[in-house]
């Protein structure tokens, strides 16, 4: 599939955090060549810059940029999402794939605003991508076949893991994948600031707090071992762990961490509404 991918025409639509990162890493592991890879931005002295740093076409004609693509990368924010398909539906056609990262944005919207029988997929990173140690879900729109997810598989698949869910979970995707990150980097910041509070020079306390997260949530993927059981192993009776322990539940860290994917859930479901 690889190998298929490297003759595939692809246009990236808001080369931008998101789309920027995307875009580098497929090119980086290969799947895309630079040649046949095209990307847009709003403004000019933008792609200017982009096009120097990514050694790819950048500009900001969406409607050019998408003509002869195989594969056309949605990027743009969510509220730009219907104005950027009407101006390139004349250049769509259904043997083409749209892959959308838009949050909140359904793929029936997509399809409705592009007025094509074209195959849609909509799928919810997260910046982990840039190192390859992405969580990416997607789901399939109305005229996407199963063949258009191995596609979606195939390129997000080298951006780290992927999983297909319906998409009525999207909205739960995003607030707990692709909002998570922020929610981890707050976690190990403050893990670092404990270390420094009990004597630890700052870099080494971050180190122990990137690794043992790191080392923990690998734990948890390789041996699919419950999380809870995985606690018990390290809590000695009457030892330090469970001192520790104490005092998370003490500051409600369980319940806190549930309310913010709610709530951020929550979140991409009203932006979905409008
Ligand atoms: N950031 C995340 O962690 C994350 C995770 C998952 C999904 N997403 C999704 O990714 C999308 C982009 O988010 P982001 O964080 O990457 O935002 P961003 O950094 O602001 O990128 C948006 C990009 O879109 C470009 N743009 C704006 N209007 C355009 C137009 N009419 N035509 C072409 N390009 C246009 C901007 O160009 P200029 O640079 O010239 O302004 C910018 O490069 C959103 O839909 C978001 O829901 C983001």
């Amino acid at each position: 599939m690889a190998s298929n991918l490297l003759n595939k025409r692809a246009a990236f639509l808001g080369a931008g955090k998101m789309g920027g990162i995307l875009l580098r890493a497929m090119l980086e592991k290969g799947l895309l060549s630079p040649s046949n890879t095209t990307a847009t931005v709003q403004h000019e002295e933008k792609a200017r810059e982009l096009s120097q740093k990514f050694g790819v076409s950048v500009s900001t004609a969406n409607l050019a940029a998408v003509k002869g693509a195989d594969i056309i990368f949605v990027c743009v924010k969510p509220q730009v999402v219907a104005d950027v398909m009407q101006q390139i539906r004349p250049n769509l056609n259904s043997n083409q794939i749209v892959i959308s990262v838009a949050a909140s944005v359904s793929t029936r919207q997509i399809e409705e605003a592009v007025k094509h029988e074209i195959p849609v997929i909509r799928a919810m990173p997260n910046t982990p991508c840039v190192l390859g140690v992405g969580m990416t879900a997607f789901c399939k729109g109305k005229y996407a076949s199963a063949q258009h997810l191995e596609t979606a598989s195939a390129l997000f698949s080298a951006v780290g893991r992927t999983v297909v869910v319906d998409e009525k979970h999207m909205d739960a995707v995003t607030g707990l994948s692709a909002s998570g990150p922020a929610y981890i980097y707050i976690i190990l910041e403050s893990l670092a600031e404990a270390g420094v509070k009990v004597g630890l020079p700052r870099d080494i306390a971050t180190l122990l707090a990137a690794q043992t997260a790191l080392g923990a949530s690998t734990v948890v993927l390789e041996t699919g071992d419950h999380p809870a059981l995985l606690k018990d192993a390290v809590t000695t009776p009457a030892g330090c762990t469970i001192d520790g322990i104490l005092e998370l539940e003490e500051g409600k860290l369980r319940v806190t961490l549930i309310k913010a994917v709610v709530k951020a859930t929550q979140r991409a479901k009203e932006l979905a509404e409008g």
